[in-house]
């Protein structure tokens, strides 16, 4: 499956041969300086793992010392093995009990902006940080929360957000982030997987001037979760919300007769930190799991290096604490090193289109790290948006979630970067828990569409079937040949599912599901999902969740759903519905199917497209033929084999309705 962005990857190599050269101010000052260094670090990790990783570990604070760096019999890992340390102790204490006591470590920013009666923009200094955590911590133990407990969490970005994080992490309690833009069934489905007692929201969060109702979405989704037993709510967009007596508390009532003190539960390395779902290639999210100390290591490391992190930066990572992006690099990596990190509430166009660069200059945001989607937005607003600021405090910037098209990165370092500024494209995935293939802004040359080289430890390797490395610039499938620290350790509830996932498809090896290549330079250039999983606007959808939610629908006897390139989004989802009898296709239809999808999922989640037809292809087996039905949603000519298609005039009629 070609993108729009990985297709044009592959001409851009041809076009853009240039290299981008770290410049020389700010290779003078970076932790990492050349590609010597690089090389040698980089060998020494692959050549002797526990030697690196038990080097880099001693950066963190340990309560009990571990005895075995990797204990590795595939496919699982433990990582640090008879440590015990704990998160919020390496992201908070350290800092709130020495000289950073008074840094920032969150610097707030609502999306309502700075008006009195709502503004609760804040600057949260290590210190306070500390007592909010330990505050909301004792909370928690008031309602029960005990080590190994699921919490979900469903808030906007808001400070008690992180508080409730770190609070999770520093009782041992496992939390589960579900992203505020997904639906009650969303929510209900990830309750009920990862069992949990207590729901942390809020009553509303703010996006685009209007309230999302968070707090109806939770009340809906618990009419169907009877084992919940607290719910705690923020106040936030103050709308009246229903509480439900005995069960419902609002979090400024119950956290005020709660000590400022909670000492840290030790927790063994391999003890789960978070769970985060994410789609696969069937109908249910996978419960991804990562456990303490590996993945904070990872945090760590990577935002030191590939963020070449100091004490005087200002660092945004503008995703949203429910995605993957937003636990490691919003939050754990940038606290692991005592780093001041921004936190914005609401949407890039909210009141106007530069509200990003407004948010940079405000609070001299040095390194600044989005997505592809986001940035092709920004060009569609136009760059007098951007120019209207001076953005001169940004020396770094950062790009995550797809393939960047050539485009996108030459504007990104012209208009934003002004020239001056590296880019890191940096590959990875919520199964990666931190970024594996990237550059290290004062070592490796770059070229706008390609993740480069891969990072410390990471035995990344692009093979065919077999295992066997493919030729350069020949593509192949992107695998992992070696265990990582922050590596997912499994799918919650469903072991057989991590094996068969991961660890099957070639042998020995981890499989992304992604497919790339290498160029002459051995730099990685990342094609895209080969399975049936897209990245809608940097997101990552299963194809086969959006079809569970259409057929749901009573009026939907079948569907199948596909991805065609799109200029903004990267790719945009078609959905080809088949009615059921007596059914008539409608425009009428079409948006209530959207509509369906979206309390469902999510809003996006929705298909962009949805076609009605009398049959889907198949094959004589009965597998729907989504090859054909992609190159019918992309416009193009049906190519390739068509053999094995049973019914040939079902394709006739299919491109007869596109017209
Ligand atoms: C998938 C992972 C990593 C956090 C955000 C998404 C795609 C991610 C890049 C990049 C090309 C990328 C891959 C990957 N992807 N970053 N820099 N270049 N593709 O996390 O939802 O787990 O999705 O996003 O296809 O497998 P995710």
């Amino acid at each position: 499956m070609q993108t729009a962005s990985s297709s044009s990857d592959i001409t851009s190599s041809l076009r853009e041969s240039r290299n981008f050269k770290p410049p020389a101010e700010f290779v003078k000052r970076a932790h990492l300086k050349s590609m010597a260094q690089y090389r040698k670090l980089y060998a020494e990790s692959i050549r002797n793992p526990d030697k690196f990783w038990g080097k880099a570990a001693a950066e963190l604070e340990w309560m009990k010392p571990w005895t075995k760096v990797c204990d590795w019999k595939e496919p699982h890992a433990k990582w640090f093995v008879g440590g015990k340390t704990n998160m919020s102790v390496n992201c908070i204490d350290r800092h709130a009990h020495g000289w950073r006591r008074n840094k920032v470590a969150l610097i707030w920013e609502g999306e309502p902006g700075d008006e009195p009666h709502i503004s609760r923009a804040r600057n949260i200094p290590y210190a306070s940080l500390l007592r909010q955590t330990c505050q909301f911590a004792n909370v928690l133990k008031q309602f029960g929360v005990k080590k190994g407990d699921r919490v979900i969490i469903y808030m906007p970005m808001i400070p008690e957000a992180v508080f409730a994080m770190l609070a999770c992490t520093r009782i041992g309690a496992v939390h589960s982030i579900v992203f505020g833009g997904f639906s009650s069934e969303a929510i209900k489905d990830r309750i009920l997987d990862c069992g949990a007692e207590v729901v942390i929201t809020a009553d509303g969060g703010y996006r685009r001037g209007a309230v999302i109702e968070l707090k109806k979405n939770v009340d809906a989704a618990l009419a169907h979760c009877p084992g919940v037993r607290h719910v705690l709510v923020v106040k936030r967009t103050e709308q009246p919300v229903h509480m439900v007596p005995g069960r419902d508390h609002w979090w400024h009532e119950v956290q005020q007769n709660a000590s400022y003190e909670c000492p840290p539960e030790p927790m063994n390395s391999e003890d789960p930190l978070f769970i985060l779902y994410t789609s696969g290639s069937t109908g249910k999210p996978k419960g991804i799991y990562h456990t303490t100390a590996g993945f904070m290591l990872g945090c760590q490391m990577t935002t030191k290096y590939v963020f070449d992190a100091k004490e005087d930066d200002v660092y945004w990572c503008t995703a949203d604490i429910g995605w993957v992006t937003g636990h490691s690099y919003s939050i754990y990596g940038a606290l692991l090193n005592g780093l001041t990190t921004v936190l914005y509430e609401g949407a890039p166009n909210h009141p106007a289109p530069d509200r990003f660069w407004q948010i940079i200059d405000k609070f001299g945001v040095t390194i600044f790290y989005t997505a592809p989607t986001a940035i092709r937005a920004f060009i569609k607003w136009g760059e007098q948006h951007v120019l209207k600021h001076s953005l001169k405090t940004l020396r770094l910037l950062g790009s995550v979630g797809e393939p960047i098209n050539p485009e996108a990165w030459i504007w990104y370092h012209k208009v934003v970067g002004k020239g001056r500024c590296p880019i890191v494209d940096t590959w990875w995935q919520t199964e990666t828990g931190t970024i594996m293939i990237s550059p290290l802004p004062g070592v490796t040359p770059t070229r706008p569409g390609t993740a480069t080289l891969p990072f410390f430890g990471v035995d990344a390797a692009v093979v065919n079937k077999e295992g066997k490395e493919q030729p350069r610039n020949v593509g192949g499938l992107l695998v992992i040949r070696k265990p990582w620290p922050s590596m997912l350790r499994g799918i919650w509830g469903d072991p057989d599912r991590y094996r068969k996932q991961y660890w099957s498809e070639v042998k020995g090896c981890y499989f992304t599901g992604d497919g790339a290549r290498r160029d002459k330079d051995g730099y990685f250039w990342i094609m895209g999902r080969i399975d049936d999983v897209v990245n809608v606007a940097g997101h990552r959808l299963g194809t086969m969740e959006v079809e569970s939610a259409l057929v749901g629908h009573k009026m939907v006897a079948e569907a199948a759903v596909v991805a065609r390139p799109d200029d903004l989004k990267g790719q945009a989802l078609v959905a080809f519905v088949t009615l059921k009898g007596g059914q008539v296709p409608s425009n009428d239809l079409k948006d209530q199917l959207r509509a369906h999808v979206g309390k469902e999922i999510g809003a996006h989640a929705k298909p962009d497209d949805v076609r009605f037809t009398d049959a889907l292809p198949k094959t004589r087996s009965g597998k729907i033929m989504r090859r054909l039905l992609r190159e019918v949603a992309t416009g193009g000519e049906i190519r390739g084999d068509m053999t094995t298609l049973e019914d040939f005039s079902t394709l006739a009629r299919l491109r007869h309705d596109e017209e």
